[in-house]
């Protein structure tokens, strides 16, 4: 089984010993129960990279009040049974216990924890002896960010985190959460990380549902009309392929499939694969995103379109 390293100062130190071996270090950050389009991310990252850092960590800073941080599935031992199927010797894990424990009076009283240690929420002010965020400004407000509004500032803050600890060569996320990756990708840019960006392609099953940790949660019936978003995706895609160049045309081709099966739909968006705002007429790079509700549980899905 993979090596685990609990403690943020011994992870900094493995880094810091690895790279001054000359050897290259590549990070897939996870809030495990993993899956095979975790595992996508780390075979692509094994592939690139010397050694792998896989970290689960269920970050408190990217839940609001009222989503139930508690009940988010995990499967440690499970986690790392997938992992050493993978590799023996080139991954290790990095399970922290709280990333937002500073040690001394103020982080102690402030960290409201459950009965595993795990910090309970971060979000209400002062909830947390914590109060530095990074957020992307335009890029975390559109698709996503519209209903979960302290979302995206959690994801970045614990991102940057994750890279001042692990201080990675190269950092993997997948396309499925297409917002997320830009985000981090524009961060990197901006605030001068050293380190290589890779957007994986989405993992989906063989009907097409892209995987996600939420599947499970999908009754035998929900299951199936959750297809109706990855086909109503290609649909669109091959009208686009076809010559369909007017965005609302293919999202009134996604909503038509999408009515009936889906419970809600939160958005269907045509928007431009880096700035991601909103896109009329099909001109360059575009990406349809899809968010919308199947019982209780909430599914995104998107598709690139590229023009060439
Ligand atoms: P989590 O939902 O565990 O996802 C971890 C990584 O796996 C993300 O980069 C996500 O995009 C990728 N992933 C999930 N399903 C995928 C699929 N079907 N195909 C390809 N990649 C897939 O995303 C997070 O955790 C958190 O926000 C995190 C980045 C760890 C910060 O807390």
């Amino acid at each position: 089984e993979p090596e685990v390293i609990r403690d943020k100062e011994a992870m900094r130190r493995w880094s810091r010993s690895v790279r001054s071996q000359g050897r290259t270090i590549g990070l897939v950050p996870t809030m495990g129960y993993l899956h095979d389009g975790h595992l996508s991310l780390v075979r692509q990252s094994l592939s690139l990279a010397d050694v792998t850092v896989v970290s689960i960590y269920v970050n408190p800073g990217q839940f609001s009040p009222t989503e139930d941080l508690s009940t988010y599935p995990s499967d440690f031992s499970g986690d790392l049974a997938k992992l050493a199927a993978l590799s023996r010797d080139n991954v290790v894990v990095f399970n922290p216990m709280n990333l937002y424990d500073y040690g001394g009076d103020d982080g102690e009283k402030k960290n409201k924890t459950n009965d595993r240690g795990s910090v309970v929420s971060c979000v209400e002010e002062g909830g947390l002896g914590h109060e530095t965020w990074v957020r992307v400004e335009r890029l975390e407000k559109g698709l996503c960010g519209k209903n979960r509004p302290v979302f995206f500032r959690g994801v970045a803050t614990i991102v940057t985190k994750l890279f001042n600890i692990v201080e990675p060569d190269v950092a993997f996320f997948g396309k499925k959460d297409y917002q997320q990756w830009r985000i981090i990708q524009r961060m990197v840019r901006d605030l001068d990380f050293g380190i290589k960006i890779v957007g994986s392609d989405i993992a989906r099953e063989k009907d097409g549902l892209a995987m996600s940790s939420r599947n499970v949660r999908l009754s035998a019936e929900e299951r199936q009309m959750a297809l109706s978003i990855s086909r109503s995706l290609a649909m669109a895609k091959a009208s686009a392929a076809e010559g369909q160049t007017n965005c609302k045309e293919l999202k009134d081709m996604i909503i038509q499939e999408l009515v009936g099966a889906a419970g809600r739909i939160d958005y269907v968006e045509t928007v431009d694969q880096e700035t991601l705002e909103g896109v009329e007429e099909i001109k360059s790079g575009v990406v349809i995103c899809v968010a919308a509700w199947f019982g209780v549980v909430r599914l995104i899905d998107n598709i690139e379109i590229n023009v060439s």
